[in-house]
């Protein structure tokens, strides 16, 4: 995700501003930028598309730009694509104020329409110019750059950590936070802001935690901290404890425990802008109800992960839209002759969106003349770029090579959209709609709980790591996670695994089941769980040793029969995977663990599949 660092010292700020977004590239981004001034030279604002090397040679390692405040920013897209105008930081119109922004401002559209009416003229496509260019509108109001930030934070709806300079306030970073991460760093060169403590852990370990929407003015002297109506607070300083080696992933021991880690937060991003008055709305998705009411038929395209989270909405979508709707592995899909016109609605998914089946699948429908939706997680990617109409899931930049937080995301958005599409047909009753949809803003503090204490997952996978074949089984949507269950726990830990929709074991698999095999058995599916557990025990009576995962409520009859049980907390049936496929990519993550494994980068694996 981006990174933000700003410095005010004795120092000149543009190495150590280069420094700090260095520090923080494990977070993946984009492009980058540094805006520094000096008295001399005024604001200097160099950006570039790429990576911290080429920003770093457009300045000659910090010698071209002259100062010592400065603020800097690494960007992963999530508004406009990858590019230089924008890449941070963005200047107003006037050049007197640069500004870096993590986040996402949720009403820019509307606030951007406010300033275009008075006159004022945007160079980027971001949501990040919008504050900028409107702090610049309240400071030639107030002539006072306090009471403009104050302005600003009040009007703008969002999530953000903000870093500021004017050429008007000298010698001072100005700071505010909601939602998204900064911190103030106490240096004996100069003072800090950061949103991680890895772009500033070389220069002080002395840190004070921002608190929403607190506002923090920070010079070579000192820091003051505000709250948003200018009443100053008193800071508990904390000293950072960690070394700087343990900062190259934030901490994390992996990329794929961070990004696990990291899926409440994702999640909450895909959710929050979407959600307005009780209603999910999707600014992106430009057609009709009369369009929908024209799609015959719906196809969900995709590989691997992205292809299981249109298994689980294929049965969600089926529910809410009362439509027929078919999933199909891209790969396959291109080359079936589909049978798709202008009154097929083909949705697409890929987090990288850079698939080549994917997108030759897409490309085939469009042939053909369906309408193409994609659901993409990396900006201005070629799928992104192609697509009719594109969601993005600003889940941030993955690095592990197995997804964990972009299936997320994609489901949630999927869930979303089924919603949104349901609403335009009105094939949804308003009960069902809104219980989903308090449900959906409960999910990430219910994942985040689970997420606190999964002492249990650990002990599991340390018991059960040397099998040497799984299966998971499960009826319905959770035959649906378990098919992304057996493929996190296949291409990090190397043990072979199939899932199984568990009415389908008496068919022919069932004899593999012998004396110790281990079954993994989902039952968070309360409408067919006694169906399932005849399954589960049938497994039993051939010897299979059960780890299961339910609920809360069916907790009790499920430890009836299994071996070990996980229980994830209960949320609405059409969201239960997505709370329970938390816990299988922990117990993947930990027999991987166990196991030895490199688990950021399986063998024989790539994180995006351009070739067939
Ligand atoms: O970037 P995409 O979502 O299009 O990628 C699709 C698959 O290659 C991907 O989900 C793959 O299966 C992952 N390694 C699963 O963890």
């Amino acid at each position: 995700m981006c990174g933000i660092i700003g410095f005010v010292g004795r120092e000149q700020a543009a190495p150590v501003l280069l420094d700090g977004l260095a520090r923080m590239e494990y977070r993946g981004y984009d492009s980058a930028g540094i805006a520094v001034r000096s008295e001399a030279r005024g604001l200097q604002v160099r950006k570039t598309k790429g990576r911290l090397q080429a920003l770093s040679d457009l300045v000659h390692g910090g010698a071209d730009v002259e100062g010592t405040l400065g603020i800097g920013h690494t960007r992963w897209a999530t508004h406009g694509e990858p590019s230089d105008v924008n890449a941070h930081p963005h200047v107003s119109e006037s050049g007197n104020i640069a500004l870096v922004h993590n986040g996402i401002i949720e009403n820019y559209l509307e606030i951007k329409e406010f300033l275009l009416c008075h006159g004022v003229t945007f160079t980027s496509e971001t949501d990040s110019e919008v504050v900028a260019q409107l702090l610049e509108f309240h400071y030639n109001e107030c002539h006072n750059m306090l009471e403009a930030v104050g302005r600003v934070l009040r009007r703008i709806e969002g999530s953000y950590a903000l870093g500021i300079i004017c050429s008007d306030y000298p010698n001072a970073l100005i700071a505010a936070r909601k939602d998204s991460p900064l911190i103030l760093g106490y240096g004996e060169m100069g003072n800090f802001i950061a949103s991680d403590v890895t772009a500033i852990i070389k220069y002080t370990r002395d840190v004070v935690y921002m608190e929403d929407r607190e506002i923090a003015v920070v010079t070579a002297e000192g820091v003051d901290v505000f709250t948003s109506d200018m009443t100053p607070v008193v800071k508990e300083h904390h000293q950072v404890d960690w070394d700087v080696t343990a900062a190259e992933k934030g901490g994390y021991p992996h990329f794929m425990f961070k990004e696990i880690m990291e899926q409440p937060e994702a999640i909450r991003r895909t959710i929050s802008p979407r959600i307005r008055e009780g209603r999910v709305v999707l600014d992106d998705v430009r057609f009709t109800a009369e369009d929908m009411e024209k799609f015959s038929r719906i196809f969900i395209v995709a590989c691997g992960s992205s292809y299981h989270v249109g298994v689980v909405s294929k049965y969600n979508w089926q529910r809410l839209l009362r439509r027929s709707v078919e999933v199909e592995l891209a790969s396959e899909f291109r080359y079936s002759d589909p049978l798709v016109d202008e009154h097929t609605l083909v949705v697409v998914i890929s987090q990288s969106g850079e698939t080549l089946d994917t997108m030759a699948a897409m490309r085939e429908a469009k042939r053909r003349g369906a309408r193409t939706l994609a659901i993409v997680n990396v900006v201005g990617s070629s799928i992104a770029r192609e697509a009719d109409d594109v969601l993005y899931t600003w889940a941030g930049p993955e690095i592990a090579v197995a997804t964990t937080k972009a299936y997320s995301t994609q489901l949630i958005l999927m869930d979303l959209l089924g919603l949104y599409l349901a609403d335009l047909l009105g094939t949804v009753e308003k009960a069902e709609y809104d219980s989903v949809l308090t449900q959906l803003q409960a999910l990430p503090d219910q994942m985040q709980r689970f997420l606190d204490g999964f002492e249990d997952v650990k002990y599991f996978a340390s018991r059960y790591f040397n099998h040497n074949s799984v299966f998971y089984i499960g009826r319905n949507l959770d035959y649906a996670m378990g098919l992304e269950g057996s493929l996190k726990l296949k291409e990090i830990s190397y043990i072979h695994s199939e899932a199984y929709a568990s009415g389908e074991l008496k068919h022919g698999t069932i004899s593999l089941i012998e004396p110790g095999t281990l079954v993994v058995a989902l039952g968070t599916h309360e409408a067919l769980f006694d169906k399932a557990m005849s399954n589960v025990v049938e497994v039993k009576a051939r010897g299979a040793e059960v780890l299961a995962l339910t609920t809360e409520p069916l907790r009790e009859r499920m430890e009836k029969i299994a071996d070990a049980t996980i229980v994830v907390p209960r949320t609405h049936p059409i969201l239960q995977p997505s709370l329970g496929v938390v816990a299988l990519q922990l117990f993947a993550y930990y027999v991987a663990l166990q196991r030895g494994c490199d688990i950021d980068k399986p063998r024989n694996l790539a994180k995006s599949v351009t070739v067939e």
